[in-house]
């Protein structure tokens, strides 16, 4: 039985090796089935291995988010900015026309609001795998609470996505999230990844940290990184930056783009640095050019 006591320490994360990535790009995905690896090939860019995933969810337990008033006028002018558009099934379906080329990463479970704030209970879903196929998503998402009173259930939403995903070749992406208690400690997300991982994930999204390498050496799957609070521009950007150099394989980012003075130049800037390997100076002049355009 594993406990957390007197446990030998992991260290030996050999960083200077690569994963062993046989026959498909895309990290963990060697063994899987072809609509597997098209759906994933849809998701990281073929060219740089990775994504830009633009996420426009929070309304689901915040409401009207600032910047996210009004979705149908954001976020399609982003959209051939970014290489799939993550939300929930309601905000798709109304927002999102339907001849828009992105991948999309469907949400399926809901959490408590805002308003009553209590995570405890893990959550539960708020669309089916046969909803998700009729929206024909290329990932589905699920929550999870590592480390926290609803751990247990929302892992079971994660392990049960993974399974009926894995049936139908739709990769999921498994959220770590990250509550007031909670930690954002490399220890944290080295076990909340690599957890996530193990259950099913395809794709994990969690923080950047100190010790990130790490975190993304120990886990077999693609992360991307989230973006958190708004930032200013130059600092989101930089964070963007090391976590690609770090072993990133891309962000899901939803506050520091459409809550930017330029979404566009933000969305753009960001997609040189995950794509094409841009610092965060040279990205930032981008996002200014942009700016100034406007
Ligand atoms: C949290 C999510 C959200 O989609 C995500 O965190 C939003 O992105 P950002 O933090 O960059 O605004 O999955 O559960």
């Amino acid at each position: 039985m594993a406990d957390n006591i007197g446990n030998k320490a992991a260290h030996d994360y050999h960083l200077d090796i690569a994963p062993a990535q046989e026959g498909f790009y895309v990290k963990g995905a060697a063994h899987s089935d072809w609509g597997m690896q098209n759906r994933l090939s849809r998701i990281f860019n073929p060219s740089s291995g990775n994504t830009v995933m633009l996420a426009f969810d929070h309304g689901y337990i915040m409401g009207p988010t600032a910047g996210l008033e009004r979705v149908d006028l954001v976020i399609p002018a982003l959209a051939p900015y970014v290489d799939v558009l993550m939300g929930t099934k309601g905000v798709i379906r109304s927002c999102i026309p339907p001849t828009i080329p992105a991948a999309k990463c469907v949400r399926l479970t809901y959490d408590s609001t805002v308003l009553y704030d209590d995570m405890s209970n893990g959550g539960g879903f708020s669309c089916d795998m046969e909803n998700a196929i009729r929206m024909n998503a290329d990932c589905v998402a699920v929550q999870t609470f590592i480390g926290a009173p609803g751990e247990s259930r929302s892992l079971e939403l994660l392990c049960r996505t993974a399974d009926a995903s894995a049936r139908y070749g739709i990769p999921t992406l498994g959220v770590v999230a990250v509550g007031k208690q909670m930690e954002r400690t490399e220890r944290f997300f080295l076990l909340a990844t690599r957890v996530l991982a193990e259950n099913g994930a395809n794709i994990v999204k969690s923080y950047y940290c100190d010790g990130f390498e790490r975190v993304a050496a120990a886990c077999p799957v693609p992360i991307v990184i989230a973006g958190g609070k708004k930032l200013p521009e130059p600092e989101a950007l930089e964070m963007a930056y090391r976590a690609i150099q770090e072993g990133a394989h891309g962000v899901d980012m939803g506050r520091n783009i459409f809550q930017s003075d330029c979404p566009a130049g933000m969305a753009q800037a960001i997609g040189k640095v995950v794509h094409e390997g841009y610092t965060a100076a040279q990205a930032y002049e981008v996002y200014e050019e942009v700016k100034n355009r406007n």
